[in-house]
């Protein structure tokens, strides 16, 4: 099988992280286990997740010129992905994520995305024809919105499926939705964008019906815990693989990845799959870029188990 092209728009962070025993009330002040300062960002994240499944992947985005910049570039770098199109932002520090992780491996984000919002409309319009035979655009929202948009215009000027991370949470103009060839939110963020808190898969099915009814062609909501739901021309299900979360950091990223890398190349129902177990192995490493999976431990995963439930 030849490699797929991926090309990823979107943030480049570095993660702040300390782990706690659990999340902090408000007012409380807890004693961390550890702090680390990891490279981050749904954005790169997802480039280094594709890079790993094989991709050939071009990542654009923007970063300051800085420190944090410099570990961007090299992580990604490092990954395989072509970095040509990240910007150096000329006066506004590189995105950060502050983020606490519990012993339960779940977290909480702030992020300061600075420099991620110098990603401009014209940088899409200098990177269209980059985007000229690849199979699939990757989209997050820590860039500014008309730069979502003007990139969702571009892949379907050009004819490439694009995909629309639907993170972190907030509510998006309906025609971003319309112009997304395939539409992916967590369940916070389907709820964010339509009101529907989403917390069974009856629910998952309402959310996914809204979007569609937005104009998404087809809708892949990730469920953690709960696998995957496909709403498009037909409904699906795909349960998740249980693993022992060490840390939930970027899961979605590494889910998302997986579905672009595998959307068109297998059946739908082998794509969510694929995209569990790359889901579900990134949660058993700590780090956002450390965990992304390569292809070889995605396809052990999936031959050697452990198994759905
Ligand atoms: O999806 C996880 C990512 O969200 C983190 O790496 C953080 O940087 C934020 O962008």
């Amino acid at each position: 099988m030849n490699h797929p092209r991926i090309v990823v728009i979107g943030s480049a962070n570095i993660d702040l992280v300390t782990r706690v025993p659990r999340a902090p009330k408000p007012g409380e002040s807890l004693i961390g286990r550890s702090f680390a300062t990891i490279t981050g960002g749904k954005g790169a994240n997802q480039a280094v997740a594709a890079a790993r499944l094989g991709a050939k992947t071009l990542f654009a985005g923007c970063v300051g010129a800085d420190a944090f910049g410099a570990m961007q570039r090299q992580s990604m770098s490092e990954a395989g992905v072509d970095v040509s199109r990240l910007k150096m932002h000329p006066s506004e520090p590189t995105g950060t994520a502050v983020i606490l992780v519990a012993d339960t491996g779940e977290n909480v984000i702030v992020i300061t995305p600075a420099a991620n919002y110098g990603l401009t409309p014209e940088d899409i319009a200098a990177l269209e024809p980059d985007l000229d035979g690849a199979d699939a655009v990757l989209l997050q929202l820590e860039i500014p919105l008309e730069t979502v948009e003007a990139a969702l215009a571009a892949a379907r000027r050009r004819g490439v499926v694009s995909i629309l991370d639907a993170g972190p949470a907030q509510q998006v103009p309906e025609r971003l939705v319309a112009w997304a060839d395939i539409v992916s939110p967590n369940e916070t963020e389907a709820e964010a964008m339509t009101g529907i808190r989403v917390e069974t898969l009856a629910d998952a099915r309402r959310a996914a019906s809204a979007l569609r009814a937005m104009g998404a062609a087809h809708v892949v909501l990730k469920l953690g815990a709960r696998g995957a739901y496909y709403l498009g021309d037909r409904e699906m299900h795909a349960p998740p693989f249980r693993v022992k979360p060490v840390d939930t950091t970027a899961a979605g990223d590494a889910f998302t990845a997986a579905l672009a890398a595998a959307w068109g190349r297998m059946p739908v129902e082998a794509a969510l799959r694929f995209a569990n177990a790359a889901g579900a192995l990134a949660t058993t490493v700590a780090g956002a870029q450390p965990s992304m999976p390569t292809r070889a431990a995605v396809e052990a995963m999936l031959r050697d188990g452990p198994q759905e439930t």
